[in-house]
């Protein structure tokens, strides 16, 4: 992706309203009650897999810390930054959240070397905020959130669901500045660097998805299935979003 001239700036009343939004929606990881009960995982549901699982969620969160980080450097525009430096509080709200879960399942395991290849990759772009904002804040939070939605509903654990209940009403914020940033940055792209954006975050959920199907040893033969039928039609759910913000044709 060539670098651009310029540096187009967001809209900033919808982001400044996105910011007092979240800024009223801030809560503490003591808020989602019943921490001293029991972790209820289904039988057939290994803890060591729910663990490697539940894993991932916190170092995605660590990775999206470091792409705030770097956004907060790059970025001037006020409004914009208040959703960065309160989505830093978030993130760091859900990776302690994550590794208090862990702690009564096994405790944190290792990244998986296709997630990480991916956050390397996305963590690599140098071109303008944009591909990172695509990258984390559309599509790598969009199928962590999606994620955590499917594996709620298979563990079963009721403080597992109160926890995704928090922590998904603030990546759906996330993923509101993403699309409010870009709505209102990517007309001032020629054609040829929203395709290479697109084929660039192509390349990056491909390259994610394939790798994590191929690599994770699932405990279950629906729950295969599933996964199986979400890489080969969630790119067309991703292509949605990027033409809703204007990155490609409808
Ligand atoms: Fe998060
Ligand atoms: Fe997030």
């Amino acid at each position: 992706m060539p670098d651009v001239l310029f540096n187009p700036a967001p809209t900033e009343s919808p982001l400044h309203a996105l910011a007092d939004k979240a800024e009223r929606a801030q809560w503490r990881a003591a808020d989602v009650a019943g921490w001293d009960e029991d972790m209820t995982l289904p039988w057939w549901l290994p803890r060591k897999f729910c663990a490697a699982v539940v894993s991932q969620l916190f170092h995605g969160e660590q990775a999206t810390l470091k792409m705030c980080h770097r956004l907060l450097a790059e970025i001037e525009a006020p409004a914009a930054r208040r959703c960065l430096e309160l989505q830093i509080a978030d993130e760091e709200r859900h990776a302690r959240v994550f590794l208090d879960y862990l702690s009564g399942i096994g405790g944190l395991q290792p990244i998986d070397p296709v997630l990480a290849a991916a956050y390397d990759k996305a963590l690599a772009w140098t071109g303008p905020p944009e591909g990172l904002i695509a990258a984390f804040n559309i599509i790598l939070e969009g199928e962590a959130l999606y994620a955590l939605d499917y594996l709620a509903g298979w563990i079963k654990c009721p403080l597992f669901r109160r926890i995704k209940g928090q922590v998904a009403k603030d990546e759906a914020r996330h993923l509101a500045f993403g699309r409010l940033y870009l709505e209102s940055t990517l007309g001032a792209f020629s054609p040829d660097q929203r395709q290479d954006l697109y084929d660039w975050l192509k390349d990056l959920w491909h390259d994610t998805a394939f790798g994590v199907l191929g690599k994770f040893r699932i405990p279950n033969f629906i729950l295969r299935r599933r996964c199986r039928a979400w890489a080969t039609t969630g790119w067309r759910d991703q292509q949605r979003v990027l033409a809703g913000v204007g990155l490609v044709a409808q």
